[in-house]
Formats: C-alpha cells, sequence, structure tokens
C-alpha cells in the first residue's frame, strides 16, 4: 500500500467535488485554515472512540444526529441551543428505558458540504450549478452565487468554531446538570402527549435525584450529574478543507483531523480506490462509513481492512440506509456474510435517507412511519442474526418545521409548506424526534428484559 499522508488522497480519484475556477484563491485559503488552531484536541477524539469501543461491547447505545446541512442564514444561539436540548432529552429517554450510556454525537459544528444527485439543477426553467453545501457555494438561486468559492471554507471554519464553543458551554457550564432536566422541554413540545411524557419522566428523574442527594450525591461531588459528553461530527466530503485542518498529535505522534471528533463518508464517495476512504484511513478518529442497499461483502471487508486495519474497537461505524421494506430484504444476508469475520463494527442505522420521497407539492419529504419501519426492522435483523444494534442517525432539529410528515401533530402534505425550512434534506422536529426516541425507547427497555 501507497504510503499516506495528509496529501495523497489528491493523487486518487474523487467525487462529488466542486470546480474552483480561482485556483490562486483556493491555494491562499488552504494555507490560511492550515494555519488556524484545531477545533478539537486529539484526546477527546481517543475518548469518542473508546466510548464507541463500549457501544460495540452492547454496553451503550450511540445517539447520532443534527441538521443534514447546516446554514450559515440560520446560525443562532437559539437554535444550537434547541438542537442541544432535543438531544439531551432523547438521551434522557433513551438512558433511562435502556438502563446504559448514550453516547451524544452531534451533526453540526463543521457539517456544511453535501454530495448531491446530479451536478446542475433546474429552477424555474433556468439551469444552475447544483448547490453543495454553504462551505461550498449559495443556495440562492443566482448563477453567481452557485460557483464555488473556497472562501466559504473560512466562514465554516469560524461558524464550527462558534458552534463548538456554545455547545461545550452548555456540555460543561451547567446547562446539562440533571437537575435541569426540565428546561429541556421546549415550548411548542410542551402541550402536545410526547411532550407531558417527557414531563412525567422529568418528574421521576427528579425524584430520583433528590433521593441519591440525600444518600450525599450531588451536583457539587459528582461530575456526571452536572456535565455531559458531547461530540461533533460531520460528512468529510470537502477534503481541500479537512487537510488543512489535519494535524500530528504530540501525545500519540499519529494524525487527527481537527475539524470534528468524528467523521463519515456518505454511500457515494465510499470506493474503495478513491479519494475519501484514502484520506481517512490516515487519520485516527472514529469514522463512519453509509451502508446503502447495494454494498457487497466484499466492498464492506475492503472497507474494514483499509479503515480498521488493527480492528479496534470504535473506530468503525457503519451507518445503514437502505429504506423500509428494503433493509429486510438486503442486511440480513450482510450480516450473515460478515459477522463470521469477526470484525469490529459499531452497526447504526440511519433510518432517513433510504426513506426520502418528493411529495405532489414538490417538497422533498419523509414519512415518520416509514422512518420508523427502517429503525424497528433494523433491530430485528440484529436480534436475528444475534449481533448488536447499537445507534441511530438522525436528521433533525429543535425547531418547529413541517418537513417529514407524520407523527403525533400529523403533518401531512399540503402542510409540508407551513414551516418547510431545511437546508438539503427533510429533518424531524423536535416533537418527531421525542416521540421517536421514546419509540426506540420501548425497543431497546423490551431488549435489555429479553
Ligand atoms: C447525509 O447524511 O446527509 C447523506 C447525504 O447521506 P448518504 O451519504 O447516506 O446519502
Ligand atoms: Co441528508
Amino acid at each position: 500500500m501507497n504510503t499516506w499522508s495528509p496529501t495523497s488522497w489528491r493523487n486518487f480519484k474523487i467525487k462529488q467535488q466542486p470546480i474552483y475556477k480561482d485556483r490562486k484563491l483556493l491555494e491562499n485559503v488552504e494555507k490560511e485554515l492550515s494555519g488556524f488552531p484545531p477545533l478539537v484536541f486529539a484526546g477527546e477524539a481517543r475518548n469518542l472512540k473508546k466510548r464507541l469501543g463500549e457501544v460495540v461491547e452492547g454496553k451503550a447505545f450511540l445517539l447520532h444526529g443534527g441538521d443534514c446541512a447546516e446554514s450559515f442564514s440560520q446560525f443562532s444561539a437559539v437554535n444550537i441551543r434547541d438542537m442541544f436540548k432535543v438531544i439531551m432529552q432523547m438521551s434522557v429517554i433513551l438512558t433511562f428505558a435502556a438502563g446504559f450510556p448514550v453516547v451524544k454525537v452531534g451533526r453540526l459544528a463543521g457539517q456544511f458540504a453535501k454530495p448531491r444527485s446530479s451536478d446542475t439543477e433546474t429552477i424555474d426553467g433556468v439551469e444552475y450549478l447544483s448547490y453543495r453545501g454553504d462551505m461550498i457555494n449559495g443556495m440562492e438561486a443566482d448563477s453567481a452565487l452557485r460557483e464555488a468559492n473556497p472562501k466559504r471554507m473560512l466562514k465554516a471554519y469560524n461558524q464550527s468554531a462558534a458552534t463548538l464553543n456554545l455547545l461545550r458551554a452548555f456540555a460543561q457550564g451547567g446547562f446539562a446538570d440533571l437537575n435541569e432536566v426540565h428546561k429541556w422541554n421546549l415550548e411548542f413540545v410542551k402541550n402536545n402527549s410526547f411532550g407531558q411524557k417527557y414531563e412525567e419522566l422529568a418528574e421521576r428523574i427528579t425524584e430520583a435525584l433528590a433521593f441519591i442527594e440525600a444518600c450525599g450525591i450531588h451536583a457539587e461531588n459528582t461530575q456526571q450529574l452536572k456535565e455531559t459528553e458531547f461530540y461533533t461530527s460531520h460528512e468529510a466530503l470537502l477534503l481541500n478543507y479537512e487537510e488543512q485542518l489535519c494535524r500530528e498529535d504530540s501525545l500519540s505522534g499519529t494524525y487527527y483531523d481537527c475539524s470534528a471528533h468524528m467523521l463519515w463518508i456518505g454511500e457515494r464517495t465510499r470506493g474503495l480506490d478513491e479519494a475519501h476512504i484514502e484520506f481517512l484511513r490516515g487519520v485516527d478518529n472514529p469514522l463512519g462509513v453509509k451502508i446503502g442497499p447495494n454494498a457487497t461483502k466484499d466492498e464492506i471487508m475492503g472497507i474494514c481492512d483499509l479503515l480498521n486495519p488493527k480492528n479496534e474497537a470504535g473506530r468503525l461505524n457503519l451507518i445503514v440506509r437502505m429504506g423500509a421494506g428494503v433493509i429486510e430484504e438486503k442486511l440480513p444476508n450482510i450480516l450473515k456474510a460478515v459477522l463470521p469475520e469477526g470484525r469490529k463494527i459499531l452497526w447504526s442505522i440511519d433510518p432517513m435517507h433510504g426513506n426520502t420521497i418528493k411529495a405532489n407539492s414538490g417538497y422533498k419529504t419523509r414519512a415518520f412511519n416509514k422512518i420508523l419501519d427502517e429503525v424497528k426492522s433494523f433491530f430485528e435483523i440484529h436480534k436475528a442474526e444475534n449481533s448488536y444494534a447499537g445507534g441511530v442517525h438522525l436528521e433533525m432539529t429543535g425547531q418547529n418545521v413541517t418537513e417529514c410528515i407524520g407523527g403525533s401533530q400529523e403533518i401531512t402534505e399540503s402542510s409540508l409548506g407551513n414551516n418547510y425550512n431545511t437546508q438539503c434534506d427533510p429533518r424531524l422536529n423536535a416533537l418527531q424526534a421525542i416521540e421517536l426516541a421514546f419509540l426506540i425507547a420501548d425497543i431497546l427497555k423490551k431488549r435489555k428484559n429479553n
């Protein structure tokens, strides 16, 4: 195998990249980025790997979620706070049911680059370059803004840094204190039956906290009650950016991509002889790879060989995204073929990307029931194959959007236009996310009691 370096991906074929017309400007931006401080510390990525290793061993569960694509224009403290609140709520719901730790990984603080099914798109009869995420080009129907602009990488870096700063403050500054469990319920969620179900759960937690406090264990002497671990991740799609955030860790002597704790490769860019696998095989972060319905045993074994040659638990997360109705057909055979090889794999389910449909109104949407069906099938298939279903990967938001149909608010195709706000794919709103968490909690509880 060729020697790896942070730039060796440049010798490989690569998909889903923008064309930068101004090469000089691109080089200048790359140089500037390479001098910026890392966004995460290698030790944190190592901690996450350890946590994910616990998931592989069946001692924890992974909750991975956030925006499909973050946006420059919707960047605000309120949006970050509300996303954090929903992830905290879901985590409490799952932890309470499963009786073991939930590892929280956000799809945020860097999720700015998107693969697209076509290089161009037609809007009102005019053909434009496809929107590829705010770190690459603008979403507006404007030919000049659709050109890839390297300077957007600097803005994405700065927004990621500010987002991460706030997340760290929330996680460690008192907001994540379990005594605050009631305050994570969002206003629009409170009056709904699942919001009330959450309030009841929060009440039980508060009672339990009062009991253990009476026994002498409280937030002042027990860090776990007042702080939480919260990790970040994004699709490592734009390698011009990722390469510049790649740093040699002085403690271990290995390289980390310090743009996030965890990075993943999408379904469309996971070719074994392509640049994305080449780049990520050389960094020591925990990694994800999306696995669609056409994945083969050989591809999965190739991914394991290249990305996890030491067979470490917690290094590799395969994120299955096949679609309800398809997963039942495809995943059992994959597991039957791959499991006997003894590779340490964290299997999680992304029930979003295989269930995207176009509504008659033209909106891209996903049905809550299909999402739930794929999650349920994922658990059942793993159980039948004697394997551990380790986590979920969701596109969601803390806002009261109308992007996915169904759920307890019974969002219909005709109401999608009320608050359709996504930069890219349709997300679960906070209420749908909480409802899904309660349904997954039931599955985890049954599994625990079996
Ligand atoms: C995504 O996670 O937003 C995405 C594009 O997924 P996939 O690579 O699975 O299509
Ligand atoms: Co998406």
